[in-house]
């Protein structure tokens, strides 16, 4: 029989006031709000509970209640439960201000001092910035100033960082600078939303809580691996960001390294937070950054043209809102990297991301190395093609091994099947938005699944210099896709050239 065993508490989380800096933003009604509903749902608040949504536009309780109300209809990700909500509600209050503005902030302390006495929220204060990373150092200190980051007694005081964390190496550098000169390290939660996803988590229990996995996940076996973030959506109305970021800074740095250090790292000692993350940390250390010539052959960069994708006319990059006619900005990246240690010397890891692609896919394949060829020498199956497991994270999430078998008749001929494990199937569709648990998680005073600085470093380290030669060798033939396509021809030429091939949905 099938059972089910939890690693996670499950206890409601503390007391909690959970602030929001953005509150008027995309990600205060898509995600943080749905989520915390959710959480409430699955009765993971406790009753000593309250938000406050922070925002520039002066606003009452009563106004940023209704506004929440409204935008929840729209984003909620199941069924609503009126008295849920309402509970939920009854919870928000509103605080208007500058973020600069340090009186602000004294009168933000007063209203958490009367939040803590009305809720019983006992001073534990979650900040969440979701605002644009312009504004993070200067909220951050003047939190401090307003004496808001001091934790004394019983009671903590944490902070949430969404990406972009620097555009840079140095820019990261600098802004944990100013972080660290207000908070100490563990009070910050540098968050990565690839991280909240279940399957992303299940990489380390499929490998580590399973005997089978560890002993051919290395060089000696495992001839290549193949990580795809494709998506189908174009940059929507976030030109103003996207122009300036890119692919490389939006995805790789973040989310495709993340996924990267999961299937390549060593065992941790436990499941801790260090542990898990020194393990992380240290295999991103371990990945050769690239030469400048390197970058020439292992990398490359793409922008898509218009096209159709998904049976609809779309424009190219260069026609979206508020995108510059030259834009030189990429919307692919692939990259082959090489993992510097004993498990994966000489293994390749292709990364390839992009927006526009004919679907949305993020998976992890791992190619194992062929079978010795010399039983089926002159018979009909002489090309005998690889095992690949493959790690699917979305849309529809599963893990599948493929492997050969014979077609039933009397001729000896192949055909490869597939072992497949369907999440949903198995465990039923739990809607979410994917924030649940990383809030949870921050509230509960976990940092396993967040960035610490170290790991963002050794980010920035790789991505840096295939940042400088793109800078000073500005792309030519932008647009060179078709959006609905797989992104540019170079890209299937990084793994052609060795007679290897992108998997592409199969
Ligand atoms: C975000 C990026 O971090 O991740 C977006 O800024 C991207 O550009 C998104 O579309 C992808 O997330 P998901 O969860 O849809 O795979």
């Amino acid at each position: 029989m099938e059972g089910t065993t939890s690693i996670r508490r499950g206890e409601p989380a503390p007391p909690t006031v959970f602030v929001i800096f953005g509150a008027t933003g995309d990600l205060t009604k898509r995600k943080l709000i749905p989520a915390l509903y959710n959480l409430h749902e699955q009765k993971l608040l406790r009753d000593e509970f309250a938000i406050v949504a922070v925002s520039r536009k002066p606003t009452t309780d009563e106004e940023v209640r209704a506004q929440m109300r409204a935008e929840f209809r729209e984003f909620a990700t199941g069924k609503i439960d009126e008295s849920m909500w309402l509970w939920l509600e009854q919870r928000i209050y509103a605080h208007n201000g500058n973020f600069d503005d340090a009186e602000s902030y004294v009168r933000l302390a007063h209203r958490l001092g009367d939040i803590d006495r009305e809720r019983a929220t006992g001073g534990n204060y979650l900040f969440y910035l979701a605002t644009p990373p312009s504004y993070f150092a200067t909220i951050v200190h003047q939190l401090g100033n307003a004496g808001l980051t001091r934790e004394e007694g019983q009671h903590w005081r944490r902070v949430i960082v969404e990406k972009p964390f620097g555009t840079d190496r140095d820019s990261a550098r600098a802004l944990n600078h100013e972080l660290l000169a207000v908070l100490e390290e563990r009070q910050i939660y540098r968050i990565d939303h690839y991280l909240g996803k279940e399957t992303v988590q299940n990489i380390l229990l499929l490998r580590f809580a399973n005997g089978i996995f560890e002993p051919v996940w290395n060089r000696q076996f495992v001839d290549h691996v193949q990580i795809t973030v494709a998506e189908t959506v174009g940059i929507g109305n976030r030109a103003g960001y996207f122009e300036e970021a890119g692919t490389l800074r939006d995805m790789v740095q973040n989310h495709m390294l993340q996924l990267l250090a999961l299937v390549a790292m060593e065992p941790p000692t436990s499941f801790h937070a260090d542990p898990v993350r020194d393990e992380k940390s240290k295999v991103l250390r371990a990945i050769q950054a690239l030469e400048p010539e390197q970058v020439l052959t292992r990398s490359v960069r793409g922008q898509y043209g218009a096209g159709i994708v998904g049976g609809k006319e779309v424009p190219g990059y260069r026609d979206e809102p508020n995108v510059s006619p030259q834009s030189k900005t990429e919307t692919f990246v692939a990259l082959e990297l090489y993992v510097d240690n004993w498990r994966w010397a000489d293994v390749p890891f292709y990364l390839r991301t992009g927006k526009r692609l004919p679907a949305r896919a993020t998976e992890i394949a791992i190619q194992f190395k062929r079978a010795p060829l010399s039983l089926f020498r002159g018979t009909r199956v002489e090309h005998v093609p690889p095992n690949v497991m493959v790690l699917h994270l979305q849309p529809d999430e599963g893990i599948s091994l493929g492997f050969q078998a014979k077609v039933p008749g009397p001729v000896m001929k192949m055909d490869e099947v597939r072992m497949h494990f369907d999440y949903a199937q198995r465990f039923g569709a739990t809607p979410a938005t994917g924030y649940e648990t990383l809030v949870y998680d921050c509230m509960c005073g976990d940092p396993t699944l967040f960035h610490r600085a170290d790991s963002v470093d050794a980010g920035w380290r790789i991505v840096q210099p295939v940042l400088d030669v793109w800078k000073a060798l500005p792309a030519r033939g932008f647009p060179n896709y078709a959006a609905g396509s797989w992104g540019p021809d170079d890209a299937d030429e990084l793994l052609t050239r060795t007679g290897r091939a992108w998997r592409n949905g199969r």
